[in-house]
């Protein structure tokens, strides 16, 4: 099928600022995909111009067809949004702040009622919908903005950063009921997060984005499969440079990435198990003196680690 965002040679600034640097981003539909990068990255930026909120300063995109600068008023009825900054009008009860919702929408009044009580039901509501929204705990608000979100039945979900500020249980909570969404309903999500465990929790498929970048984009197992089939872990001290560069040139190592504060080492390789004893002596004629070793797959840390740079330095 043919895929329901498309987005070509997005870039933005603001004034010095670089916001997006030339985003390309096919997403087919029904799929949840995680748009993953540190803070400043360009995630909200993208998804303000996915949802017809900002216009971009070159490139376009289209959903399901249709181009949200020329066409904004056709896409806006497709979609979905849930914003990164809390819009709930605090003295609204909840029922209040979807029957509104619903009223903008100009859904009936009897679709209505049966749109909320399905949807209070879906994302467990029902006990609060009659208490105002400034007396709801933090997981209860981002529930009922996801509520709000859905209830115009859109194709397409824009959630940015959906579960930042929430406890581990309404954390993994939302993310049942956002895989839910999109298996039943064949709905297409596209979120935003800066958490690499969300992103590998409940995404197919994930795109990196740093300084306004797509910097990798794949399954979450293609882009650790990058970084070899094993990480191998050094914790240790003495020449890192020298032991990098060596490990660098063995065509069994896929990948050496080195913690310029802790000279820590992580080495990607094909087989960690057998590698293990010839990486240590490479260590010892390189001067580096290893402390502890783990091995393990790598995850999806590991790979936005290789691929921004933010901690760990190639
Ligand atoms: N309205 C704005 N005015 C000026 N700069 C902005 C504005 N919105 C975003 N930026 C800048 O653009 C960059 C990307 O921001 P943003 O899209 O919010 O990133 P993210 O959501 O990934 O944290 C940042 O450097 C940010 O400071
Ligand atoms: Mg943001």
């Amino acid at each position: 099928m043919d895929a329901i965002i498309v987005a070509r040679g997005v870039e933005k600034r603001y004034g010095a600022t670089t916001a997006l640097a030339g985003v390309d981003l096919t997403i087919a539909p029904g799929v949840v995909y995680a748009l993953l990068g540190p803070n400043g990255a360009g995630k909200t930026t993208l998804i303000h111009i996915l949802t017809t909120l900002i216009r971009p300063d070159a490139g376009t995109v289209q959903i399901a067809g249709h181009d949200v600068v020329r066409q904004a008023a056709a896409v806006r009825p497709l979609i979905g949004v849930t914003f990164q900054d809390t819009t709930l009008d605090r003295e609204l009860n909840a029922r209040q702040i979807l029957e509104a919702h619903a009223r903008l929408y100009r859904i009936s009044a009897s679709e209505r009622r049966q749109r909320i009580a399905a949807l209070a039901a879906l994302l467990h509501l029902e006990q609060v919908l009659e208490r105002p929204a400034r007396t709801l705990s933090g997981g209860m608000r981002r529930r009922l903005q996801l509520a709000r979100s859905l209830l115009a039945t859109p194709q397409v979900l824009f959630l940015d950063e959906p579960t930042t500020g929430l406890d581990p249980q309404n954390r993994s909570a939302l993310h049942a009921h956002i895989s839910d969404l999109a298996r039943t309903r064949g709905m297409t999500v596209l979120l935003s997060t800066h958490a690499m465990d969300e992103a590998e929790a409940i995404a197919e498929r994930v795109g990196i984005i740093d300084h306004g970048r797509l910097v990798a984009e794949g399954t979450p197992r293609s882009l650790t499969a990058a970084l070899g089939a094993d990480l191998v872990r050094f914790r240790g001290y003495g020449d890192s440079t020298a032991l990098r560069s060596a490990l660098g040139a063995l065509p069994w190592v896929s990948r050496v990435m080195v913690d310029d504060a802790s000279s820590d080492i992580a080495i990607g390789v094909d087989d960690g198990a057998r590698r293990v004893a010839e990486l240590v002596t490479w260590a010892q004629r390189c001067g580096y003196q290893v402390q502890a070793i783990d091995v393990r797959h790598p995850s999806l840390a590991e790979a936005f680690l290789a691929h921004t740079g933010v901690a760990l330095r190639d």
